[in-house]
């Protein structure tokens, strides 16, 4: 049977995609936000999976305002890095997962989740900086992703949205669809962007170190209580862009000590720094016990 062995949490900030596409990791500016991801790149290496499950959200690239899915699972075989305007990152074509992402699908709409499925798309800096912090740039020679990956794409851009509580449900009807695939396969789950931004108006330039480290803290030792946080509460302390952050509750969910207690999680590594571009970064590694 396939399993979740962990879940990531990470900020997508394209700015950092673009720092290492032009080298400038090691400059002053950036080199602390790299610093956050030595370890997790390590930890990658050490407990390779073999598909990742990519939560995080399209901005505006393969959707538009002409059709706005809530929640859509990419059942392709390959995703290309999307044009966002200054050509599309040299980073390797995704490559997916057809037969478990079409399992997932039919699990997950069987568990009352009306999932759009998505048969081609490109895939933009909200899928590809994950990879790319947590991975590193793959070498020339084998240019590659280490493994398949299924996009799972949610709607936080154009409202309404939906709630941490159906995000932190629908992680859990996720885990069970997992559960159900007939082969041994070891599955991480990554719930992408956040932490605390707002990218526009008045407010432009918002960080809430307080709200993001409260978060954090209520992500690993209480996620029902993240959950139940209401998404006005995100826009307000967090910044319009901070909604992001109820797709980490999609991950969270995915986590065996949410169906079985008393299991609990093992927090590996847990990272936050600010500035990256207009954003406050946050990572964290947990991983079932
Ligand atoms: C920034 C952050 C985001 O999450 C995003 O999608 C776009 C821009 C930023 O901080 O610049
Ligand atoms: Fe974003």
């Amino acid at each position: 049977m396939a399993h979740i062995t962990a879940s990531v949490y990470t900020s997508h900030v394209p700015a950092i995609g673009a720092a290492m596409d032009l080298g400038k990791t090691g400059e002053p500016y950036w080199q602390p936000v790299f610093q956050g991801y030595e370890w997790s790149r390590q930890w990658m290496r050490d407990n390779p999976p073999d598909v990742i499950f990519l939560v995080y959200n399209d901005h505006a690239t393969a959707f538009s305002l002409d059709m706005i899915p809530t929640f859509a699972i990419g059942t392709a075989a390959s995703y290309q890095p999307a044009d966002e305007g200054w050509g599309p990152r040299p980073v390797p074509v995704v490559q997916g997962h057809p037969e478990l992402a079409a399992h997932i699908a039919q699990s997950v709409i069987q568990q009352d989740f009306d999932l759009t499925i998505v048969n081609r798309m490109d895939v933009d800096h909200g899928l590809t900086v994950p990879p790319s912090l947590m991975c590193g740039q793959p070498p020339a020679e084998h240019f590659a992703w280490p493994c398949p990956v299924i996009p799972f794409a949610v709607n936080v851009v154009q409202y309404p949205v939906p709630s941490g509580q159906r995000c932190f449900q629908l992680g859990q009807a996720i885990r069970r669809a997992v559960e159900s695939f007939d082969e041994d396969l070891k599955v991480q789950i990554w719930g992408t962007g956040g932490m605390s931004h707002q990218l526009q108006g008045p407010r432009a330039g918002l960080i809430n170190r307080e709200f993001d480290n409260a978060f954090l803290d209520k992500l690993i030792a209480d996620p029902a209580a993240a959950a139940a946080i209401p998404h006005i509460d995100y826009v307000r302390e967090a910044g319009s862009e901070g909604i992001e952050l109820v797709m980490w509750l999609i991950a969270r969910g995915a986590m065996k000590d949410v169906a079985e207690n008393p299991v609990s999680v093992r927090a590996r590594h847990r990272f936050y720094h600010v500035p990256a571009s207009n954003t406050a970064v946050g990572h964290l590694i947990l991983e079932n016990t």
